[in-house]
């Protein structure tokens, strides 16, 4: 999307976001993601290829690659492991994945969490098997494996609807609902918690009812892209959603696209950053075998994800935009407060009035700021002014208590 067009986005938004704002929930640590889930998925890199071999190394580089250590655990099988479902109608892994249980002692054994993938319809996305009437079965199958998160993604429960006959625009979002609910149920019945993760890109505006069929997360949009304007647009359409999110149920915009495609180190920083400044989930999405020690770093940034986990669990605020720059805030636990300008233009851009944006946006008292990506504290809020941000890039503040 050029510019100009992103530019109009963001203008519409803005004024949205100003409207809203965050609603915090809280609720005890032992909440099934009581901060938004992290971890890896295989959909955006290896999509229909993945294999129980990916996976191992998978788990294997996230543990030697200090993700684990910076706080990602789960390792999600997205589509394409469903095999054939027996006589009895257990489902079975397809021959990409020879035995489920042994991948999840092994993922199991490297200290994290795997995740598996299904659909309320009969077909998942990429047309293997959903859940569809066997939803139970699937829950204990997942359960017997020792899965710890559910993604259930919409796909041809729509076709279900079709077929049924069903047109009433409310009566197909009741039973969209209700095949939601029906999944957490079953899960529910196992007895063993599983975070659980609705995928219907947004529709129905699911973060006003995603929490009450037991979801601890709910897509918000459609997929990312290695595309730097897409993750822009994404991010910016999830402003004044926040107030429906907090510990135990987050918005999810997407897996991440860090490391993937033509995406520059600056354009990377921002995703992260911007992930970070919408409490979303971190699910890394990248080729772990090939990541190079600049999207490691991205990726494990404990100042940056600290702002993404942080256990308040409130959302941005729109402070303003001006031409191609957003001023976004976030209050933090601990009183200090997130503070972040993106420049979404083509060209570099000096920050004009920060010191005051900082101010109105609640920094605490004579405020020390942090410069996150930089690893480096501000002598003084003076240097604020002056400062610039590359094309494409971001500056990320932590304004702490002296
Ligand atoms: C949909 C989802 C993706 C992925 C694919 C798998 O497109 O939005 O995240 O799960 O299906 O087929």
């Amino acid at each position: 999307m050029p510019q100009s067009r992103l530019g109009l986005a963001c203008h519409a938004l803005l004024a949205l976001g100003l409207m809203l704002s965050p609603r915090v929930f809280a609720l005890p640590a032992a909440t099934p993601a009581a901060t938004p889930p992290m971890g890896w998925n295989s959909w955006n890199w290896f999509a229909d290829k993945v294999t129980d071999q990916d996976v191992r190394k998978a788990a294997d580089l996230i543990v030697t690659s200090g993700m684990r250590a910076a706080g990602y655990v789960y390792v999600n099988i997205d589509d394409t492991w469903e095999g054939e479902r027996d006589a009895t109608g257990v489902i079975h892994p397809n021959a990409k994945f020879p035995d489920m249980k042994a991948l999840a002692d092994y993922v199991h054994s490297r200290g994290l969490k795997l995740g598996i993938y299904s659909s309320p319809g009969p077909l998942t996305c990429a047309n293997f098997a959903g859940s569809y009437g066997h939803e139970q079965q699937d829950a204990a199958t997942y359960a017997g494996w020792g899965v710890d998160y559910v993604k259930y993604d919409l796909c041809s429960f729509r076709d279900v609807l079709d077929k049924a006959g069903i047109t009433d625009l409310d009566e197909r979002d009741r039973r969209i609902r209700a095949a939601y609910a029906k999944m957490h149920e079953a899960i529910v019945a196992t007895g063993r918690p599983m975070v659980y993760s609705l995928c219907q890109y947004g529709f129905d505006s699911v973060w006003t009812w995603g929490a009450s069929v037991g979801a601890n997360l709910w897509r918000t949009t459609g997929d990312t892209s290695t595309d730097y304007d897409r993750i822009v647009v994404i991010a910016l359409t999830q402003i004044g959603l926040g107030r429906y999110a907090g510990p135990g149920h987050w918005n999810d915009p997407d897996i991440l696209e860090v490391g993937n495609g033509k995406l520059t180190h600056d354009e990377d920083q921002s995703h992260m950053t911007l992930w970070a400044m919408l409490a979303a989930p971190l699910l890394a999405g990248n080729n772990l075998t090939r990541m190079s020690d600049a999207v490691r770093d991205v990726l494990t940034n404990r100042e940056v994800i600290a702002i993404d986990q942080d256990p308040l669990g409130s959302q941005v605020r729109v402070i303003r935009q001006e031409g191609p720059v957003l001023i976004w805030s976030r209050p933090l636990a601990d009183g200090s407060l997130a503070f972040a300008v993106f420049n979404i233009g083509t060209d570099r851009a000096s920050l004009r009035g920060l010191q005051r944006d900082v101010l109105q946006a609640g920094a605490p008292p004579g405020a020390v700021a942090r410069d996150l990506w930089a690893g480096r504290t501000l002598k003084s809020l003076r240097d604020l002014d002056g400062l610039t941000v590359p094309s494409h890039g971001v500056l990320l503040l932590r304004l702490k208590r002296p």
